[in-house]
């Protein structure tokens, strides 16, 4: 799936522990760019000066400012010359709305340059190269499935021309998103709601179906996260059924209504929206993630239902699956997730569990789908 850059050395055998160390921190700092950088990359840079201590550190920030290489030079200053730069993704080459990375880092007298993850964006990738050419000593590789974990969102919207999805849920440990009466709040603890703020605050997109948008008037924006940037909320409601009054239309963040292509709009002012056209009476899945890209998001919080989540599973469309799992059991009620088009116990969608921690007496379990190859679809 990776890509390696030839040009480069491969570093992840045998990397010292300062070498580890120091790349591990670059990850944390990319991690605090996640939500304000799209449609760019989080990136983070540790920069030791030539005895190994670490001179400079920095991150991209946000989407039009500077790269995280420019943020750690600055702290760093004239430290960095003859010393080691750890990037968690390969430096830029391109001249965009700031400098090529590369070119700083040569600038600043750099000696060595160790990067996790190469850039798959043909724009911006060769900054390997250029850093050779100035004599730079360069690597590639160290940590990159953590730093490829970290940049997800970014390296799915760049490498299959589509947001990153991941699927949010809450249910019972039987399985259930709803009493069998159609309740459905609160099924998690505050804990775990005030988790899914946050979940959101990191995503350009917060998204729902019809279904929850009519049952439970949800509000979508971001509370109670200090400083976050509100996401694009978006409802898909095939024949523009919203109510004027219902809570997503307010102005506490941006909305995007997604209606049919005929739907009659014509008591919705003001509001954004994406007309499409139907595929047996609904929304095309991939007909909205491509919408979607045009309109600059790199990464979707599908926040449910279980009609709307089967069909993005069913389309190939869900990178990661996010459940809070509460400690209550239902016995009846709908099940998180609805027909995905899965007829037999071979074709279950198996993940890979990449966390399980507590949230308050809740469990949240992250997961992504288990690779497809040849050998896994034999079985
Ligand atoms: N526990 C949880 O995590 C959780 C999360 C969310 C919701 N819920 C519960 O789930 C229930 C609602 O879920 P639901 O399954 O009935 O509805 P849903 O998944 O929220 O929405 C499905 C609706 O979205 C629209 N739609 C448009 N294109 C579609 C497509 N390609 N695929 C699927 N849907 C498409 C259709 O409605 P239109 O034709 O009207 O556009 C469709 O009926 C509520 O009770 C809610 O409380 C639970």
């Amino acid at each position: 799936m990776r890509q390696e850059d030839p040009v480069a050395t491969h570093a992840a055998h045998a990397a010292p522990d300062a070498d580890t160390r120091a790349m591990r921190r670059a990850i944390e700092l990319a991690a605090r760019g996640l939500g304000s950088t799209s449609p760019n990359p989080v990136v983070g840079c540790v920069i030791t000066d030539a005895s190994g201590a670490i001179v400079g550190e920095g991150w991209h920030e946000r989407a039009g400012g500077p790269h995280a290489e420019v943020h750690a030079l600055r702290t760093a200053g004239p430290a960095a010359r003859g010393g080691t730069a750890y990037v968690t993704l390969e430096p830029c080459n391109h001249t965009g709305r700031t400098g090529p990375c590369a070119r700083a880092l040569a600038d600043a007298g750099i000696a060595r340059v160790i990067y996790a993850v190469s850039d798959p964006n043909p724009q911006a990738s060769g900054g390997a190269t250029t850093l050779r050419a100035a004599g730079i000593e360069t690597a590639s590789g160290l940590l990159a499935d953590e730093a490829e974990a970290g940049n997800a969102a970014w390296l799915t919207s760049v490498r299959l021309g589509r947001p990153h999805v991941t699927w949010k849920y809450a249910a019972t440990l039987d399985g259930r998103s709803a009493a069998a009466d159609g309740s459905s709040r609160w099924i998690t603890s505050a804990e775990s709601r005030a988790d899914v703020h946050r979940l959101r605050a990191e995503s350009d997109a917060v998204l729902v179906g019809g279904g929850t948008l009519r049952a439970d008037d949800p509000h979508l924006a971001v509370r109670g996260v200090e400083g976050a940037a509100q996401p694009l909320r978006i409802a898909l409601d095939t024949r523009a059924a919203i109510l004027p009054t219902a809570r997503i239309l307010d102005d506490a963040a941006p909305t995007l209504l997604v209606v049919g292509e005929d739907a009659d709009t014509r008591h919705l002012t003001g509001v954004e929206l994406l007309r499409l056209p139907l595929h047996d009476g609904r929304i095309g899945v991939q007909d909205l993630l491509a919408g979607l890209f045009l309109r600059g998001v790199r990464s979707v919080l599908l926040e449910g239902g279980p009609t709307l989540a089967g069909a993005f599973l069913e389309g190939g469309a869900v990178d990661r699956v996010t459940g809070y799992l509460a400690p209550a059991l239902l016995g009846a009620g709908p099940a998180a997730l609805a027909d995905a088009g899965i007829k037999n116990i071979s074709g279950a969608l198996r993940l890979d569990i990449t966390e399980a921690v507590r949230i308050g007496p809740d469990l949240r379990i992250t997961a992504v789908p288990v690779p497809v190859t040849p050998a896994t679809k034999e079985h």
